[in-house]
């Protein structure tokens, strides 16, 4: 007989702007739940990797392709606090977010016009579940603040909010020392790591050790080479690496950087992370540092902490845990 007891399956509101690296997480979050390991309660997407009309209509084909499209999806709030310096990803991720190949996804049956914004989404579903819901917030946090900005305290009604975010020993993505989520709404990072209790950070320190490549992509497919998951992995892989090595993400391997897996990782594969308690700061100010995520590593005293972050990352277990519950998910899913 097992000793181990069964905890209740995590309740999780997925903010989102997909984006290839979202995608894949947003795929193994699927098979998570069809393997009945987690509850979808909500998909918020938010204005990021592309604007927030495509994030929204990325994400509800993505939960169409799954069979999910009963899920309901949010619309990006808008106004968002990047400097003109700051761009959206669409060089990195497609002009659509998702590789270009959202055209070949099927259509799903969400409009944006008459969606819910994300914020009013994420208020309704803290507060009808104090204390229960898991935020898994892969892009910028724009919804969250607008969500505590129009409901002060509902962030803290949250079980968790996973966050993949930061930059803190190691440099930036999309300027010198900020990262994409962070450096796109300072002043939102800024808003939630001041008000909420139990956050929980996966910063470009772990997640640029995530290199998925195409003989994964492959390995994943050949579990049924007909099914169109499979298809859009491949080819989304592909997209993505043609992408990471433009950008010299991979140190010329060839593959692409899944940072947004990481957060699931940490909540169903906890044993691949390391993590550090630390009070995490935003810097908004800085001429040249606006963005960035920073701790006080002195050996001083402190006063409070915000946050864990993850500081070390078994990769090869990570990605193993993903291409394993991607091929479940191609199994349990209809062609
Ligand atoms: C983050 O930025 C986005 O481009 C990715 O989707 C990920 O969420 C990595 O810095
Ligand atoms: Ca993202």
């Amino acid at each position: 007989m097992s000793m181990l007891k069964s905890a209740p399956k995590p309740k999780i509101i997925l903010d989102t702007d997909p984006g290839g690296d979202d995608s894949f997480a947003f795929l193994w979050l699927i098979s998570l739940v069809k393997q009945n390991l987690a509850e979808l309660v909500a998909v918020t997407s938010v204005d990021g990797n592309v604007q927030a009309q495509l994030t929204f209509t990325g994400s509800c084909k993505l939960l169409t392709l799954c069979g999910f499209n009963q899920i309901e999806v949010g619309r990006g709030v808008m106004g968002g606090s990047k400097t003109d310096d700051v761009n959206d990803a669409g060089a990195i991720h497609g002009s659509d977010g998702m590789g270009n190949l959202s055209q070949t996804l099927p259509e799903a049956n969400q409009i944006y016009e008459s969606a819910r914004y994300s914020d009013d989404l994420l208020i309704e579903k803290l507060k009808d579940l104090p204390g229960e819901i898991t935020i898994i917030a892969i892009g910028p946090l724009t919804n969250l603040a607008a969500a505590e900005r129009k409901s002060p305290g509902v962030l803290n009604l949250a079980k968790e909010i996973v966050i993949m975010g930061g930059a803190f020993q190691v440099p930036g993505n999309t300027t010198p020392e900020a990262e994409f989520n962070i450096a796109y709404d300072p002043a939102a990072a800024k808003l939630v790591f001041s008000c909420a209790k139990q956050i929980v950070v996966l910063p470009l320190d772990v997640t640029r050790n995530l290199i998925f490549t195409p003989e994964m992509a492959q390995s994943v497919a050949a579990v049924d080479p007909e099914n169109s998951i499979g298809q859009f992995i491949i080819s989304l892989c592909q997209f993505m690496v043609g992408t990471a090595l433009a950008f010299r993400e991979t140190n010329g391997i060839s593959g692409f950087l899944v940072h947004d897996a990481a957060t699931l990782a940490y909540l169903f594969y906890p044993e691949v992370l390391l993590f550090r308690r630390a009070q995490v700061w935003i810097e908004t100010q800085g001429e040249w540092t606006c963005g960035k995520t920073l701790f006080d590593n002195r050996n001083k005293t402190k006063v409070g902490c915000n946050a864990w972050v993850a500081m070390e990352v078994d990769s090869i277990n990570l990605l193993a845990a993903l291409i394993e519950d991607l091929k479940l998910l191609l199994s349990q899913t209809a062609r």
